[in-house]
């Protein structure tokens, strides 16, 4: 680091600590490190006589970083004055202006700006959701498509941007990741998907510490995309990005799947193609419990295929699942009987006790946590709530009755079997060795699940610990 770049840091850390922690949050305030912002810099296809602009600029990390590498013209502007200083005062050759980019229609700011054509718009836009506290001073049309995709700061940043880039310009913005997948963004999604052409996604997992979730850095191509068009996935591992898989625009409809490699998204297609997912089977309740009593079944108080305190029920048709999943426990579960559950509990109720027992057998297996955790968690490492959107999409085989029954008896024998024993884990290998059978994965994608979930469960889950 050079003297230049250490001071730089030094104020635009300094002038962070200062801001008030409810501003910061209502105002999606947190500055972007040098490390990253140069990072993505250089792995944007652009000339050094590109017009970049970063639209909610801050203390000036995109903008610092590219004038270090060269950029010539680089344009920042930002609602906060003082850190508009700050940028100024580091990049002196910019142009930086205090103006609200997000309230503002794109042509007002351009004009501030004296700028025609951005060849690319890049930067860490503000993440808040929209409410009392945190607000957006635009017209009402402008509110009401934020509001249809997701209601965020950020939804209003990419907005923007799409207005504020030349046609075929860049965005490169770092944005939350669940906005891969989850139903709030999915309006912007789709748009996105069908309208520009997604050059990027490299997952930079929880970068920022003080911000809630994982990130990601998206770069999009502002105009249509090819029917061939491949996005490239790649990931930060060690100060790098890396390389993970390239997988075709339009394999997308919606939500975006961050395929670590083209045999996970093989085994993805196999899954999800052909077969039915539990949302057609079990058309009961699926949802957290709601009894308020103290003697309700609680998330604490179940074990797999049991209770840490109470005998197992033998009648009923409810599954009780811990509420919280993490991704070193798997789902815990159990026959829930005709129990009382609690809302830390997320409670599947359908059909006979067998069924019951099949599903208590398909959730505890690998692949079935392979694919909670990589598609619909999207492969994060946060713990996560095993909640009835995710469930639902678990895909299901009730057609092949052999392993259907074989399951439903090997369930019984582990909810009979003492927990943690030696006979209690050769019954869960037997159990994954039935639900791959069931799938019918080849021995490849098996092996691949298995080294996958080997990395990610705890080793309390292996016989002996192996
Ligand atoms: C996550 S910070 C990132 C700053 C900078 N891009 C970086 O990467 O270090 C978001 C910035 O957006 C600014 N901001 C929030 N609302 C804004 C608005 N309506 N118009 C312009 N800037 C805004 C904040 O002041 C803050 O500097």
């Amino acid at each position: 680091m050079n003297k230049l770049e250490f001071n730089y840091l030094q104020t635009a850390n300094a002038y962070e600590k200062l801001l008030p922690l409810n501003s910061k949050k209502n105002n999606g305030v947190f500055y972007t490190d040098i490390f990253l912002s140069r990072q993505i810099l250089k792995s944007l296809p652009i000339s050094q006589e590109a017009v970049i602009l970063d639209p909610c600029c801050g203390t000036g990390s995109f903008l610092f970083s590219a004038s270090q590498e060269g950029y010539k013209n680089v344009f920042g502007a930002d609602i906060d004055k003082k850190s508009i200083e700050i940028s100024k005062r580091y990049v002196p050759e910019g142009k930086f202006i205090q103006i609200d980019t997000l309230g503002n229609p794109y042509d007002k700011v351009k004009n501030a700006l004296n700028l025609k054509e951005v060849d690319c718009v890049v930067g860490n836009p503000p993440y808040a959701v929209l409410n009392s506290q945190t607000t957006i001073n635009s017209d009402e049309d402008f509110l009401q498509k934020i509001n249809a995709s997701g209601n965020n700061l950020f939804i209003a940043a990419l907005f923007r941007a799409f207005n504020l880039a030349k046609i075929g310009g860049l965005i490169s913005y770092i944005i939350p990741k669940n906005f891969l997948h989850i139903d709030a963004y999915s309006n912007l999604r789709r748009y996105i998907l069908g309208g520009k052409t997604i050059l990027e996604i490299i997952d930079i997992g929880q970068y920022f510490k003080n911000v809630r979730g994982e990130q990601i850095i998206l770069t999009i191509k502002n105009s249509l995309p090819t029917k061939e068009h491949k996005i490239a996935f790649r990931k930060l591992i060690l100060n790098d990005f890396v390389d993970m898989s390239e997988i075709t625009q339009n394999f997308y409809e919606n939500e975006i799947i961050h395929f670590q490699s083209g045999v996970e998204q093989d085994i993805f297609i196999k899954l999800k193609k052909s077969f039915c997912t539990l949302a057609d089977i079990c058309k009961g309740y699926i949802g957290r419990g709601k009894s308020k009593s103290i003697n309700s079944i609680a998330g604490k108080d179940v074990r797999k295929f049991g209770y840490k305190k109470i005998i197992l029920p033998q009648v009923g048709n409810q599954i009780f699942i811990q509420n919280i999943y993490s991704a070193e426990a798997g789902i815990i579960a159990t026959f829930g009987g005709n129990l009382q559950a609690s809302e830390t509990i997320t409670v599947l109720t359908d059909g006979s006790e067998e069924m019951c027992k099949y599903l208590l057998g398909v959730l505890h297996s690998k692949i079935c946590n392979f694919y909670i955790q990589k598609f619909c968690y999207n492969n994060s490492k946060l713990t996560m709530h095993s909640d009835a959107k995710y469930l639902k999409k678990i895909p299901l085989n009730i057609k092949n009755k052999r392993t259907f029954n074989q399951i439903v008896d090997c369930v019984g024998k582990l909810e009979k079997t003492d927990y943690l024993s030696g006979g209690w884990y050769d019954l869960m290998d037997e159990l994954d060795n039935l639900v791959y059978e069931t799938y019918g994965l080849n021995l490849e994608q098996k092996k691949f699940i298995e080294v996958a979930m080997r990395e990610r469960l705890s080793s309390r889950w292996y016989k002996n610990g192996k």
